[in-house]
């Protein structure tokens, strides 16, 4: 049993969350359920409930409200037995503070901050107070202007890291609810918290990026509600009678790293103990109806990483090699006498035997240690993230072993949910570097890329991977939330920026263009998540962004249904297009943009239809008719060929349903040839590169699709992976064939939008897609090819879990594959008819079932 799209249900922000529950395999399927709901001093059942639904299933009885704790259980019935099963594991379910009246916690932080031109050094703030009855239950409800970690007796409250994360921050400023009874006891206690600059005022965007982007301050939003054993209440919460202190970070910033100076540090500093030498807060105003609870999981630790190598320099500095490019930091335990400098530098890459720092532009990504000369200290920076693979250790007193420095993982801690492997050991670790461009680039908001001073949610990017993403982790929390930032920040007009948060008044994408493929994150990715997620709320919340961002297209084509007009990066990072100019790609760029739109309205169209909107839904689908009717007319000459003859127009027309029937096949066959051309490289940018391997399989060609995923010359998927790659890069060819890096101004190793060819690894390859939402229905359609002799794939569906393995045999191929309780699906398997498949496990074989029809 879950809650909305959280695995833990404390802290919610849904009065009556929706709730989604798994079938035991063998269980047969639902016919109907029954749920209990136990809060304080009542317990409600449903009755037997005749419904098949398992899946986001409304909360039955009353909103919860402020504060209330549920426990909430389910049984079924199946047809096979007469009797319900037995009731599922009672999960625990606690709302936040919903009204914003129920918050008593106003911003605090140093007063020094209210001179912008002051020293920035990060705050400090504490508070003391005395607990006079035993505690029976202790929550803190806590959120900042900048990063916080709070500690409360000299004792971490939580795990995450860079709460609160970034949303847009006037509107919504996501708060989190921890259970800190373990943390009190009666008598003394001191709560305090870490401040650090991060989204809200440090350096963020371009050019080493803007200072102050929210405010000028750090501030910590804090309410602690103890609950005593007598049932009364104390409550602490941030106010003027807490006080702040300078602390031993003396500068933080993503993007430039943190200065720490041990000798300034009390470890006991957050205990009745320890002086503090703290001077009166600032008290700042923040309105509460912009506190909200998270729809997602926080950024946290996820995996730690020794490094593979240290070399020692001549000049004596230390130089690690991990093994995987990552995002994270240096942890280390390190020894030496006070006042000893460390400097840790980080890079994605090598050149020369030294770190390559050009591709982070202005992110200086360096953290720097001061020993206090105390003993052994293990330390890491709190504030801050790195994307590396490499890092340079200057200072060391002595000599640095291996086990004295690992590097750990940060990203959002999202529930894997789908895996892939095949035969072919490079395919292999594409798929498993496209995964962890996804981990480095997934860290509370979907981004572009984790080192360089950028690191900002692009929405083209997130557009093309959002399908991949769906399938390897459950990323409908996070994106769900970024999606309601990208509704916040869609101007009045329709127009959906570039990247979400905005940075405003940033001069390189200020005044806000509309731009297609990146604007259509509108209508595709709320659909996408309803495909995948099964949550037709998540595609009703997102309609009125979705038609405003079409409704705003539809005026700027205007009466010839052609976008024509505008800004537009067209098929960005095209090969062809020289390293300063990624905009200038083989293709038409208002061919792209006329065929997004037709590709938007026609799901603005299927939204509206599943929202039982039929106006809309007619309304829409005329318009999608008349603007591929538009594009045929404009691109499509009467040779059948395109006015752009390039791969992404073909791969575009054909994936996006813009041709005749008639039309079809001549375009698929000329995009096969222009492939064979082009000896198989790939020569298609951000939109094509999604598109180009189903455009190929739809029309005969999946031979040459194969040819296309295994090519290991550049430009192609492969050739990063014969380069050494450990994540998917934004250009085909960051690091060049020579082993120089490219020059051009973006040059990121960890992106992840040209691994979006792993949606086609898991449909086509692996061959699991979902054919109703949630895969409710699932096809089972694997088509080898490339030379690949086996594949297994697996996802974690709502309805639980999905795989198919094949395996080529001397006479076709034999397939293990597992369908969950509560859904139906179909195996496609090549050359067989169709047979329908209930759930449980299967294996076919496709001699047999040649024999069987015959
Ligand atoms: C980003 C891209 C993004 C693009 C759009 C780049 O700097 O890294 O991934 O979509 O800008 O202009």
């Amino acid at each position: 049993m879950s809650f909305e799209h959280l695995t833990d249900g404390l802290g919610i922000g849904a009065p009556a969350p929706r709730l989604t529950w798994t079938l035991p395999s063998g269980a047969g399927p639902q016919e109907a359920y029954e749920l209990e709901v136990a809060r304080a001093g009542r317990v409600e059942r449903t009755g037997r409930v005749a419904s098949r639904d398992q899946v986001l299933v409304a909360w039955p009885g009353p909103p919860l409200s402020s504060r209330e704790r549920a426990t909430v259980r389910v049984r079924v019935w199946t047809p096979a037995a007469g009797e319900p099963t037995a009731w599922s594991e009672p999960r625990a379910v606690e709302a936040g503070l919903l009204e914003p009246g129920d918050w008593r916690a106003v911003p605090v932080g140093a007063a020094w901050d209210e001179d912008p031109s002051a020293d920035r050094r990060p705050a400090r703030v504490r508070k003391d107070f005395r607990l006079d009855r035993p505690v029976a239950r202790a929550r803190l409800y806590v959120t900042a202007h900048g990063l916080y970690e709070v500690e409360i007796n000299g004792r971490r409250v939580g795990d995450e890291t860079l709460a609160p994360g970034w949303t847009v921050y006037p509107h919504r400023l996501r708060y989190r609810t921890h259970d800190v009874t373990a943390h009190l006891g009666r008598g003394a206690n001191t709560i305090g918290a870490w401040l650090g600059d991060g989204w809200y005022r440090g350096k963020y965007g371009f050019d080493g990026g803007t200072r102050n982007i929210y405010g000028t301050d750090q501030s910590l939003i804090a309410q602690l509600e103890v609950t005593h054993d007598d049932g009364t209440t104390t409550v602490v919460a941030t106010d003027g009678t807490w006080s702040a202190a300078p602390g031993p970070i003396l500068t933080s910033g993503l993007y430039e790293g943190e200065t720490f100076d041990a000798r300034l540090d009390d470890p006991n500093w957050a205990t009745p103990q320890a002086g503090w030498p703290g001077t009166p807060v600032a008290v700042r105003s923040r309105d509460p109806r912009t506190l909200v609870a998270p729809l997602g999981p926080p950024v946290r630790r996820i995996q730690e990483i020794a490094p593979v190598t240290v070399t020692r320099t001549d000049d004596g500095r230390h130089l690690l090699d991990f093994g995987q490019n990552l995002v994270g930091r240096l942890h280390l335990t390190v020894d030496g006498p006070a006042g000893t400098t460390l400097t840790l530098r980080h890079a994605e890459v090598l050149q020369n035997g030294e770190l390559a720092t050009a591709p982070l532009r202005e992110a200086h990504a360096t953290d720097t240690l001061i020993l206090a000369g105390r003993g052994p200290l293990t330390w890491e920076p709190r504030f801050t993230l790195h994307g590396f693979r490499y890092a340079e250790v200057t200072g060391w007193p002595g000599e640095l072993t291996a086990d004295a420095v690992t590097a750990r993982v940060y990203h959002t801690d999202m529930r894997r949910t789908g895996w892939f492997t095949c035969s072919d050991p490079l395919v292999d670790r594409l798929h498993e570097n496209v995964v962890w461009s996804m981990r480095g680039n997934f860290v509370d908001l979907p981004t572009d890329c984790p080192q360089r001073d950028e690191r900002l949610g692009w929405t083209g990017d997130i557009q093309v991977f959002a399908p991949t993403a769906s399938y390897l982790y459950d990323c409908a929390g996070l994106l769900d939330s970024w999606l309601t930032d990208v509704g916040l920040e869609q101007l009045p007009d329709g127009t959906v920026p570039w990247y979400v948060p905005v940075i405003p008044g940033e001069p390189m994408w200020t005044p806000i263009h509309p731009g297609a493929a990146w604007g259509d994150v509108a209508t595709l990715t709320p659909w996408t998540l309803f495909q995948r997620f099964g949550d037709l709320e998540l595609l009703r919340r997102h309609y009125p962004m979705a038609k405003a961002w079409v409704d705003l297209v539809e005026r700027l084509a205007g009466p010839t249904r052609l976008w024509d007009t505008g800004v537009q990066l067209g098929d960005w990072l095209d090969p062809a297009a020289p390293p300063d100019d990624p905009a200038a790609g083989r293709t038409d760029r208002y061919l792209v943009a006329t065929a997004y739109f037709a590709h938007s309205a026609r799901h603005l169209a299927l939204a509206a239809a599943e929202l039982a909107n039929g106006a809309d839904a007619a309304r829409y689908t005329a318009l999608a008719d008349e603007v591929a009717d538009a594009f045929r007319r404009r691109y499509v000459l009467t040779t059948g060929r395109m006015t752009s003859d390039s791969a992404t127009a073909y791969a575009l027309a054909l994936a996006f349903g813009l041709l005749t029937p008639r039309q079809r096949q001549p375009a698929g066959d000329r995009l096969a040839q222009l492939v064979a051309e082009d000896d198989a490289r790939i020569a298609t940018g951000f939109v094509g590169t999604p598109l180009i391997c189903d455009a190929l399989t739809d029309t005969g060609h999946l031979d040459v699709a194969y040819r296309l995923l295994t090519q290991t010359e550049c430009p192609s998927w492969l050739y990063p992976v014969t380069q050494g790659a450990t994540t998917i890069w934004e250009r085909w060819d960051s690091l060049r064939p020579d082993g120089t890096l490219n020059p051009g101004g973006m040059t990121s190793f960890n992106h992840y939008a040209l691994g979006a060819v792993a949606d086609w690894l898991h449909r086509v390859v692996g061959g699991i897609t979902a054919t109703a939402p949630g895969y409710r229905t699932i096809a089972f359609r694997p088509r080898p090819g490339g030379g690949i002799t086996w594949a297994r794939t697996r996802h974690e569906s709502p309805y639980g879990t999905v795989s198919l393995f094949w395996e080529l045999t001397a006479t076709g191929l034999t397939a293990r594959i597992t369908v969950p309780e509560g859904c139906t699906a179909t195996a496609e398997l090549p050359g067989c008819a169709p047979v329908a498949l209930g759930p449980g496990e299967h294996v076919l074989d496709t001699a047999e079932l040649a024999t069987e029809a015959a």
